[in-house]
């Protein structure tokens, strides 16, 4: 469950100062790939979240890059479809689009046209939630597609942002909390 991986996760991130500029206070996910058993821990405890809470979702959807990390992995143990969100011109075919201002920039995401279809029932993944643009946006996009997000799930929220308060009608679950 959630309560007991939250330590054991918490153990491996990261702070790393004035990355990727100065001000930053990045908090680095990397050195939880070092452990693949915890990873793997964690991908089954969002899994089983989804199942006992939510029960039937059609896709899950994550964010490039650090996104991808996690949601295919949660994806195949539920068995449902991925639909990845990508920047801006690097998913081919027709796609729709949501410009956005994260923490330390902007940027435009974009998702297949067909990748989600009318009524469709999605679970959002992403690594992190900072000033909330960036979840902000692929809400948007899957609310094009004609689908809804069912809840959003990140491994860490960096509370000070307020980044909650740019999607209220989302439920959010965050493992981890940063003040
Ligand atoms: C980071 C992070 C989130 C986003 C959060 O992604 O992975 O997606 O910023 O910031 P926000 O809440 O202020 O929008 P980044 O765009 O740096 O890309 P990456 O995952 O490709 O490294
Ligand atoms: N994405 C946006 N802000 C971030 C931060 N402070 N640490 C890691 N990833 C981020």
């Amino acid at each position: 469950s959630f309560d007991q991986i939250r330590p054991l996760v918490a153990q491996h991130i990261r702070e790393v100062r004035d990355f990727p500029k100065k001000g930053i206070n990045f908090r680095d996910i990397m050195p939880l790939f070092a452990d693949p058993v915890l990873v793997n821990e964690l991908c089954i405890a969002i899994a089983d979240h989804i199942r006992n809470s939510i029960g039937h979702i059609d896709a899950i959807a994550a964010l490039e890059a650090r996104g991808f990390l996690f949601g295919p992995q949660v994806a195949i143990h539920l068995g449902v479809r991925f639909v990845p969100i990508r920047k801006k011109g690097k998913l081919p075919g027709q796609t729709l689009q949501a410009s956005y201002i994260k923490e330390y920039g902007e940027d435009i995401v974009e998702i297949q046209h067909d990748a989600l279809k009318s009524g469709d029932k999605v679970f959002l993944i992403d690594d992190l939630l900072a000033t909330g643009g960036t979840l902000r946006a692929a809400i948007d996009l899957i609310a094009k597609s004609g689908a809804t997000v069912s809840q959003a799930f990140v491994l860490i929220k960096l509370a000070p942002l307020k980044g909650r308060e740019k999607f209220p009608e989302v439920d959010l679950v965050s493992l981890i909390s940063y003040d």
